[in-house]
C-alpha cells in the first residue's frame, strides 16, 4: 500500500501536466487538472541551478486549458515549507474559488490539497498564481497561463502563450534572495529584475504556418516591471485585452503592465519571420521571434473574424460613485495614513510598519473593506493617482470599463481587469457589480498591494 504522501511525491516526479479525461456533468463538461506546488531547481544559465518555487516542476506551470462553459476542477496540493493559495487572475470566479487568503479562504498549509472547481464563462487569455505573499511566491515562479478558448479560435492556425517574466537574480543565476522585502524597492517601482524571459526561456522561437494566422497570447507575470513591446512588423493588430476581444486596432508599440494580458493576431501570408522586443529598457532585449516554417495544415486562410466585442457599457445614471485617493510611495505626498484605525506618520508607517501606499488616506490589506454595493449596483470607482509611480489597479471577480490611456491608436472604453493608471491620472473604473462576494482592488505591482495599496469591496 501507496502512502499518500509517498503517492503525491510519485505524482510530481511521474506528471508534467495530468490533464485527466473529461467528464460530463448537467451537460457540462468538467476539465480536471492536478497541480502540485513545490520547490524544484530551475536552469536560468547553463549549469547553474536556481531554486525556485513552481508549479508541477515547470516554468511556467502548466498551461490550463478549457472551453468557454466548462467547469475547470484543479486538484491543488502545496507542497511547499509555506502556506499558499491560488487566483485565477481575471475570472470571474465564484467568491469563494478566488483564492484570496483570509479573505475568500484559509491559506493552504503545507501537505494540504484544495479542490478549486469553478465554471468558465468568459474566453480568453487569463492567468493563475499564488496569491499568499505573491510579492516573494510569484516572484519565484508560482504561476502559470489559463486559456479558455471559443469558437473564435477555431480561425487560427497557431495559438502561442507568451508568458513573460523579469527575474531579478544573482550573479549565481540564482534568485536574488537578499533584496526580498527591500523598502526602497517597496516604495519605488516594485521588484525590478534582470533576467527576462519568455515562457521560461530567453528569445525563444516558435515554428508557425505559413499563410496562416497566429494568435499571441502575452501575460505579464512580473512583479513590478511595465513590459513595452515593439516587433519588427511596426505595426501590431491588437484583438484581446485581458481576455476580452476588441475591435482590432493597430499599434507600432504596446505596453503590459504587470497582470495585464494583450492577444495580438499575426498574418503570416508574405512573413518569413518576426522579432518581437521588450523596450522598458534603454537596451531593448530580443523578446523572442516566430519562424514562419510549418506547412498549414488547413490549407486554407481564414476569411472574416468577427472580432465585434459584446459588451456595452452599462446605464450611468444610477452609479454609485466611490472615490480612490491614491497616495504614498517615495516623493509622494502621504505625510500620515491611519493603519489599524491608528494615525502614523509616513516615516514611521515606513520603518516600522513596513506600509507605503494608501486609499484615501488608510493603509489597506486583504480584509481591509473599501466599501459594500449591492448585487447589480453599477459601480464607478473614481480613481486618482497622485503618487509618483504608475500602478496596475487590478479588480477581482469583474471586469470594468475604463476610457484608456495607455494606447495611441485606441481612445475608447475597453473592458478590463487590470488597467495601467500613470501618475497624476483620474480615471474612472465602471462595473456592474454583478458578482456577489468579496472582491481585491489592488495594485498588481506585488510590492505595492504588500505595503498598503490592497482594498476589497462588498457584493452583497
Ligand atoms: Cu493577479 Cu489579486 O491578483
Ligand atoms: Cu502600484
Amino acid at each position: 500500500m501507496i502512502s499518500r504522501r509517498q503517492f503525491i511525491k510519485y505524482l510530481s516526479y511521474s506528471f508534467i501536466v495530468t490533464k485527466l479525461n473529461p467528464v460530463l456533468a448537467d451537460n457540462k463538461k468538467i476539465i480536471k487538472y492536478n497541480i502540485i506546488a513545490k520547490k524544484s531547481k530551475f536552469s536560468f544559465y547553463k549549469n547553474f541551478y536556481a531554486n525556485l518555487l513552481l508549479y508541477n516542476n515547470l516554468n511556467p506551470g502548466p498551461q490550463l486549458n478549457a472551453n468557454v462553459g466548462d467547469i475547470l476542477k484543479i486538484e491543488f496540493t502545496n507542497n511547499l515549507d509555506e502556506p499558499t493559495s491560488i487566483h485565477w487572475h481575471g475570472i470571474k470566479n465564484i467568491n469563494k474559488m478566488d483564492g484570496v487568503p483570509y479573505l475568500t479562504q484559509d491559506p493552504i498549509q503545507p501537505g494540504e490539497t484544495f479542490s478549486y472547481e469553478f465554471p468558465v464563462n468568459h474566453s480568453g487569455t487569463y492567468w493563475y498564481h499564488a496569491h499568499f505573499e505573491s510579492w516573494q511566491q510569484v516572484a519565484r515562479g508560482l504561476y502559470g497561463p489559463l486559456i479558455i478558448k471559443d469558437k473564435i479560435d477555431d480561425n487560427f492556425d497557431d495559438d502561442i502563450v507568451i508568458l513573460a517574466d523579469d527575474w531579478r537574480l544573482n550573479k549565481n543565476y540564482q534568485i536574488d534572495e537578499k533584496s526580498f522585502g527591500s523598502l526602497r524597492d517597496w516604495s519605488h517601482a516594485g521588484r525590478i529584475g534582470n533576467w527576462f524571459t519568455i515562457n521560461g526561456e530567453k528569445s525563444p522561437e516558435y515554428k508557425i504556418s505559413k499563410n496562416g494566422l497566429t494568435r499571441l497570447r502575452f501575460i505579464n507575470a512580473s512583479n513590478a516591471r511595465v513590459l513595452k513591446f515593439r516587433s519588427s512588423l511596426n505595426n501590431n493588430k491588437i484583438i484581446a485585452v485581458d481576455g476580452m476581444i476588441v475591435k482590432p486596432f493597430r499599434e507600432e508599440t504596446f505596453t503590459v503592465g504587470p497582470g495585464q494580458r494583450i492577444d495580438l493576431l499575426v498574418d503570416t501570408v508574405d512573413i518569413s519571420k518576426v522579432d518581437y522586443f521588450e523596450i522598458s529598457n534603454k537596451n531593448p532585449l530580443k523578446a523572442f521571434s516566430l519562424n514562419v516554417k510549418k506547412t498549414n495544415t488547413k490549407n486554407k486562410k481564414s476569411t472574416k473574424i468577427n472580432f465585434s466585442p459584446n459588451y456595452n457599457l452599462p446605464k450611468l445614471n444610477k452609479a454609485k460613485t466611490i472615490n480612490i485617493h491614491m497616495q504614498g510611495g517615495a516623493m509622494g505626498n502621504l505625510t500620515k495614513a491611519k493603519i489599524d484605525g491608528v494615525e502614523k506618520d509616513f516615516r514611521s508607517l515606513a520603518m516600522e510598519d513596513k506600509k507605503l501606499w494608501a486609499f484615501n488616506k488608510e493603509i489597506g490589506n486583504y480584509e481591509k473593506l473599501l466599501t459594500s454595493v449591492k448585487k447589480n449596483d453599477v459601480v464607478i470607482l473614481n480613481v486618482w493617482n497622485d503618487t509618483r509611480w504608475p500602478h496596475s489597479m487590478h479588480l477581482h471577480g469583474h471586469h470594468f470599463f475604463v476610457n484608456s490611456k495607455e494606447f495611441t491608436n485606441y481612445n475608447n472604453y475597453l473592458l478590463r481587469d487590470t488597467y495601467l493608471i500613470q501618475p497624476n491620472e483620474k480615471s474612472k473604473l465602471i462595473f456592474l457589480a454583478d458578482n456577489p462576494g468579496k472582491w481585491l482592488f489592488h495594485c498588481h505591482m506585488l510590492e505595492h498591494a504588500a505595503s498598503g495599496m490592497v482594498n476589497y469591496i462588498k457584493v452583497t
